[in-house]
């Protein structure tokens, strides 16, 4: 088993190499400089056992896979009630960067979509933080999820910031709703600084297995996250993780997953294993092309559909 997976995956991203489809994230001036060749995948089981071929350890930012690790460190500092009367738990079916907020309560509808995002970030360690201590709490957190030490692109983050009309606009609806209570623009920066947390590969598929192993970094054996909150989780990835392709993923692979514009794209599938992909071009919707039409094949390969 331990030398035929890496074949496998060596042979299937062989298979998705020549797809060139797709685009860089062109809304963050330093994303639409990335190498678009890059190409890597992860399997990390929940034995801690990890598996992988091509790019699985150049680093590159989460982006918007930080946003169900930001929401567990959120649930787990505040508590559920505080982070639901806040944030709610239906699927947009918009794309990540619409407002989608309640009409009546200006909730933003999940977690997933960037206007929940900020607010989980707002969200995220106690109430007494600093908006410094928050980030440095979110990095810690996401750091624990992937068994190292995580560091800040500033040079990612700056380039965001600089382009954030969008977000600012999102997070300054929700301060007229009062479900951000501070600056809008405190905010938008912590949850940029967030978003562009360096990973690799690699991280996000122990990432992933720590969600499938119950909360359980599979290799630092560290308690991470306690199981209901896990089970929030990955509930809210199964449902509204990939937007407004949510309808499709499911159906076509079948695992709660999470994607980024920087290229990453996660899978965790409880008490079995995390998988991560790793290919910038994006679809339409913000997901990696190769990554998907390799999930697509994971998914079909080993019988891994589940939901
Ligand atoms: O807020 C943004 O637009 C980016 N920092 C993250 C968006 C993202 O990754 C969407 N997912 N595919």
């Amino acid at each position: 088993m331990r030398s035929i997976i890496p074949d496998y995956l060596t042979e299937a991203l062989g298979d998705v190499e020549s797809d060139i489809s797709g685009e860089l994230a062109g809304y963050i001036p330093e994303l639409a400089a990335a190498d678009p060749e890059r190409l890597g995948a992860v399997f990390a089981m929940v034995d801690g056992a990890v598996y992988g071929a091509g790019d699985i350890d150049t680093e590159f930012t989460i982006q918007s896979i930080s946003k169900p690790f930001t929401y567990a460190l959120a649930l787990s500092d505040r508590g559920f009630d505080p982070v639901l009367a806040k944030v709610g738990v239906e699927p947009s079916g918009e794309a990540f960067n619409q407002i989608s907020l309640e009409s009546d309560t200006g909730r933003p509808l999940n977690p997933m979509i960037n206007a929940g995002a900020i607010t989980v970030h707002s969200l995220a360690g106690s109430e007494q933080l600093n908006p410094t201590e928050r980030v440095e709490r979110v990095v810690q957190g996401l750091s624990a999820f992937a068994g190292r030490a995580l560091t800040v692109d500033e040079a990612v983050c700056a380039s965001e910031l600089e382009h954030a009309h969008r977000n600012l606009a999102i997070a300054h609806m929700l301060r007229s709703h009062d479900i951000l209570t501070e600056d809008p623009r405190v905010a938008v920066d912590g949850y940029i600084r967030q978003c562009a947390v360096l990973v690799t590969a690699r991280d996000l598929a122990m990432m992933a297995a720590t969600l499938a192993n119950r909360g359980v970094n599979p290799r630092t054996g560290e308690q991470v996250v306690r199981e209901p909150v896990v089970r929030q989780v990955l509930s809210v990835m199964a449902t509204c993780g990939m937007y407004d392709a949510a309808g499709d993923w499911a159906t076509q692979v079948g695992i709660p997953a999470k994607s980024g514009v920087a290229g990453g794209l996660i899978g965790a599938l409880p008490g079995q294993i995390g998988i991560a992909t790793f290919s910038p071009r994006l679809d339409p919707h913000g997901h990696s092309v190769r990554g998907v039409t390799l999930f697509e094949r994971f998914s079909a390969d080993m019988g891994l559909h589940v939901m």
